[in-house]
């Protein structure tokens, strides 16, 4: 039976020594609380690091694994230097801050990235130790992009799974990374890729094309000739724990506490680890400015501040601890009375009975961080609210706004909006508290983290089974073997073949591409074989394929079917088509062309087409894709249609494709063999109207209609020599 392997940076549990004695404590964080909930349901196990040094443990590093081992957990032993320079470092000094947009934290370390790279391999090698071929490998965050690659390449069969649980910056932002290439790469090993919000998928899909030239259909991208999903499954909690948990004896006894101690006052709570995402500082000033301005409330709340220690070795971190610890003082001494300090801080970690009933009794929760991939304090403080009354402060940029609509949303740089809020949350009647919570509770209830999980590891599932529309199928030897012999026993054959890319590889300028002497003869060849109907489908106009084929008894469809030749014919439309929408579409594409150095125009009796092969790569992609914007607002109501070819952009009168132009030549014989041969978009539309029986091959490693995958025009060469 396959199992799941869960793999993230940390296991759900950390090694603490004291003194001669190591003992195992929950570990913080999203990842670990979020996962650990449901991972024992499985028949799974959990690699991951201990949160120790490997020298700490010497000695007794064997009895460490046997205990994790009894949680299903399995250690990967970092050093000291791994530990700084790939956790406190690549990690949390660079990726960390980059992907939350703190552009001004983050540092570019050649150091930090070779330990990087180098813990990703102990991550695989560890993986390997347990995984067999066709498990599910379900890796997690940011500490591991690199991993997914690395273990497709040992375990080619598995199914690997990758799950971001922070943001995907903005492309603007990723391409800063000097590694960019490598880290997409990395991640792009994973048979599906998870992230909470679209945005996030917005912005990976178009890192993706800027960085490494790819286009994604439908969130999906083929590179290498593997294909990797993109899709959301926005991360839910255990919700019926969280909800019953405030049953326990231990919460009620430790709410009373709690309600004792703050008396009639209205309680605030602010949670989080002490990160400077999270938005602490501008949350104090917000609370500082309510105060001033309602001075009514004076006495009146408290605002519990609970700070969990993090990555305190980062300097930043330090900053802020500093920074948070000097504004909770400005705040207690201006506004404080004897028996009333505004705002108790806690540093520390608490416990998971003291976690409920702070979420119970808090009257208001103010969560507003900078950027947060998604926010799972949001979702448990409504969960906890079993009369479903208290108001949910949240920012706008953590992803759990998305689904907390209901909630009041903020902008965290707005420190007069915040103040208002609090107020507005304090004044809330009852009634509207209790119906926006009911909303969001029945949203979380059903949404929870087990259906996450589940839902993720069901499109894991499938990811691998390639959809309908688009296969992937090498022509192996025995498929080759069999697509000649089928050739050879057959009498009436029709063969359809694109040119550019087809026959001969992409020029830089399209006029570079002639045929050589080799195609020509192998045409000719072909063509004057009685049993044969030979056609070239080609994007070319019809002077061209005059010019390079008019000797051979050929029959052609020039423009992508805009015109049709039959052998010894004469060229002919289809159907009626115009072009005197060309004057329109012209001067756009002329403004691109001189927008973009390297990139020209090709004109066509019955569409103009816009070239960018030689321009700069990212530059050719970002105009493109501006273009053809551009272009939808202006063709849609002139009966054209915009096609993407391989680095062009074309545009030509609606309905007119190789398909339809082809089915001219399919439907007029009664062939007993077919075989077309194509390498872009356009080819497309001749794959899908070909019969059962035909032979469709793409030229390229890319998923497409076509029933079998060669890769370049060097093989189709070498098989179209074997049909004779
Ligand atoms: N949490 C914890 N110990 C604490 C306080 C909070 O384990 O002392 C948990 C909290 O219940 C939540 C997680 O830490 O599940 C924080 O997740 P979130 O997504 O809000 O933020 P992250 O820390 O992952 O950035
Ligand atoms: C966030 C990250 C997790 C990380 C957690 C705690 O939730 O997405 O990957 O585990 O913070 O941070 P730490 O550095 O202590 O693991």
């Amino acid at each position: 039976m396959s199992k799941l392997i869960i793999v993230s940076n940390r296991l759900p549990v950390n090694i603490i020594k004291k003194g001669n004695q190591f003992e195992l404590q929950p570990s913080v964080g999203g990842v670990a609380t979020g996962l650990g909930s449901f991972y024992k349901s499985y028949n799974s196990v959990w690699i991951g690091w201990p949160g120790i040094t490997e020298n700490a443990i010497k000695g007794k590093k064997r009895y460490i694994q046997k205990r994790l081992e009894s949680e299903n957990c399995y250690p990967v032993c970092l050093t000291k230097k791994d530990i700084d320079n790939f956790y406190y470092g690549f990690c949390n000094k660079t990726i960390w801050p980059l992907f939350h947009y703190f552009n001004q934290n983050t540092q570019y370390n050649n150091d930090y990235w070779e330990s990087y790279k180098k813990v990703n391999e102990l991550f695989c090698d560890a993986v390997l130790k347990v995984a067999k071929p066709k498990d599910t490998i379900w890796i997690h965050d940011y500490q591991l992009l690199l991993l997914p690659q690395m273990v497709r390449e040992k375990l080619p069969k598995a199914n690997i799974g990758f799950f971001l649980h922070i943001p995907f910056p903005s492309s603007e932002i990723f391409r800063l990374l000097p590694w960019r290439e490598d880290i997409l790469k990395g991640m792009l090993g994973a048979d599906l890729i998870g992230l909470h919000i679209y945005d996030y998928i917005r912005h990976f899909l178009h890192s993706v094309l800027r960085v490494l030239g790819y286009e994604h259909t439908f969130g999906e991208i083929t590179y290498n000739g593997h294909t990797t999903r993109v899709d959301t499954f926005p991360m839910g909690i255990d919700y019926d724990s969280y909800a019953n948990a405030v049953d326990y004896p231990d919460v009620q006894k430790e709410i009373k506490k709690i309600q004792k101690n703050v008396g009639s006052r209205k309680i605030i709570l602010s949670m989080d680890r002490l990160d400077y995402t999270k938005g602490i500082p501008p949350r104090l000033k917000a609370f500082d400015m309510f105060l001033d301005k309602h001075p009514e409330y004076k006495e009146k709340v408290t605002l519990i501040l609970v700070a969990v220690p993090s990555r305190t070795r980062v300097e930043h971190y330090g900053e802020l601890k500093k920074g948070v610890e000097e504004l909770v003082s400005s705040i207690n001494g201006k506004h404080g009375t004897i028996g009333w300090t505004p705002v108790w801080y806690l540093y520390r970690s608490i416990s998971f009975h003291t976690l409920i009933a702070l979420y119970n009794v808090a009257d208001v929760a103010l969560i507003t961080p900078q950027r947060d991939g998604m926010n799972l304090i949001a979702k448990e403080y409504i969960a906890t609210k079993r009369n479903a009354k208290g108001v949910l402060i949240l920012s706008e940029m953590a992803g759990a706004a998305v689904e907390l609509g209901e909630s009041l949303i903020v902008n965290p740089n707005n420190t007069s909006e915040m103040a208002d809020a609090i107020n507005e949350a304090l004044v809330m009647p009852c009634k509207e508290q209790k119906a926006r919570n009911r909303i969001m509770q029945d949203r979380l209830k059903r949404y929870n983290v087990e259906r996450w999980a589940n839902d993720f590891l069901e499109k894991l599932d499938i990811a691998r089974i390639p959809s309908t529309e688009v296969t992937i199928t090498p022509l192996t030897t025995d498929l080759r073997t069999q697509l000649i012999d089928d050739f050879k026993s057959s009498d009436d054959r029709l063969i359809l073949l694109d040119f550019d890319g087809t026959l001969v590889p992409f020029a830089d300028k399209p006029a570079d591409a002639k045929p050589n002497k080799n195609i020509l003869r192998m045409l000719k060849r072909l063509s004057s074989e009685s049993k044969n109907e030979v056609i070239i489908a080609s994007g070319r106009d019809r002077d061209t394929l005059d010019e390079w084929f008019g000797d051979l008894d050929l029959g052609f469809i020039a423009e992508h079917g805009a015109w049709i030749k039959e052998r010894g014919g004469s060229w002919k439309t289809i159907e009626i088509l115009k072009n005197n929408w060309k004057s329109k579409i012209r001067p756009l594409f002329e403004k691109y062309m001189d927008m973009t150095p390297g990139s020209f125009i090709e004109e066509k009796d019955f569409s103009l087409a816009w070239h960018f092969r030689k321009s700069h790569r990212e530059q050719g992609f970002i105009r493109s894709l501006e273009l053809k914007e551009a272009l939808h607002d202006l063709t849609s109501n002139l009966g054209l249609e915009i096609i993407e070819g391989s680095k062009v952009i074309e545009v030509r009168n609606a309905g007119i494709n190789k398909g339809k132009s082809a089915s001219h030549w399919i439907s007029k014989n009664a062939w007993d063999y077919i075989i077309a041969i194509g390498d872009d978009k356009t080819d497309e539309d001749l794959f899908e109207i070909l019969p059962e029986s035909a032979y469709s091959i793409k030229v390229g490693l890319k998923p497409s209609r076509a029933k079998f995958t060669i890769k370049s025009p060097t093989d189709t060469a070498s098989l179209l020599r074997k049909l004779k």
